[in-house]
């Protein structure tokens, strides 16, 4: 086992990834550690939004990986793989849940888990990624004006252990992960591909020329979400370069 070997946990930090990267440069640390938290008094999510999640409800944590089998052009792999991890884990507890790309994790049109890697890069190779993971679990009631958030408890009713929860979490990011190792990248891809929410239906899109009806093709090889166009015309975006119209 990599990730979840080792599992470390403070009562409350500001953001586990920022902490994670902060003890990056301890060399003692093994590839895998898992960082945890039960508060994030400034937790981020990307695009610089904050992350809510209230006290002790939820799992909080960030992975310490060292990919240097990936090379720069295909880090999207890292974030293929650990879409795929929490979609393994949640199907076990959900019927459905997809990836709304590049990484949120929704069950319906709900988003459950949020997904904030943080790659650093080395001459030609990925020298480490500190993949953080925001999953709501035991939280009911959402203040922050996120669109759509929901939880595994508004979902079946269940109150779940948060340690026992974040064992299994790790061990099916765990086995995703060796695929990078193993340099499965076509496969993550396809399952990530066959994953994904709103694959092949049409559906509203904004990109800088404006809004238009889309429907999701596939994901290149670089982790751009190629979109085909009522008109017939096949678009290709980087992250923020299109937004879905929920
Ligand atoms: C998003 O905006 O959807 C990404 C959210 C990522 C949140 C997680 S919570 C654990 C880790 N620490 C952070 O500060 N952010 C990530």
């Amino acid at each position: 086992m990599i990730i979840g070997s080792e599992i470390i946990f403070r009562e409350n930090l500001p953001s586990t990834n920022t902490y994670a990267s902060q003890i990056l440069s301890n060399k003692n640390l093994k590839e895998g550690t898992v960082i945890y938290t039960n508060y994030q008094s400034a937790g981020r999510g990307y695009a610089g939004n904050g992350w809510e999640s209230e006290d002790g409800k939820n799992l909080l944590f960030s992975v310490l990986l060292f990919p240097t089998v990936v090379i720069p052009a295909d880090q999207f792999i890292i974030s293929m793989a650990i879409s795929l991890g929490i979609t393994d884990f949640l199907e076990r507890h959900v019927s459905v849940c997809s990836v709304k790309w590049p990484n949120d994790i929704y069950v319906n049109s709900d988003k459950i888990a949020g997904i904030l890697i943080e790659n650093n890069i080395m001459g030609n190779v990925l020298e480490n990624s500190v993949a953080g993971i925001g999953l709501n679990v035991n939280q009911i009631k959402f203040l922050s004006n996120a669109p759509n958030p929901v939880s595994l408890k508004i979902l079946t009713g269940k109150e779940y252990e948060l340690k026992d929860t974040l064992t299994q979490v790790a061990s099916a990011l765990d086995k995703r992960y060796k695929q990078v190792l193993s340099e499965k990248s076509e496969q993550l891809r396809e399952e990530y591909t066959a994953k994904l929410y709103r694959l092949n239906q049409w559906a509203g899109f904004r990109d800088k020329e404006g809004v238009f009806t889309g429907r999701i093709i596939s994901v290149s090889e670089n982790g751009r979400l190629q979109v085909e166009t009522k008109s017939g015309s096949r678009n290709e975006y980087s992250f923020k370069e299109v937004e879905f119209i929920i």
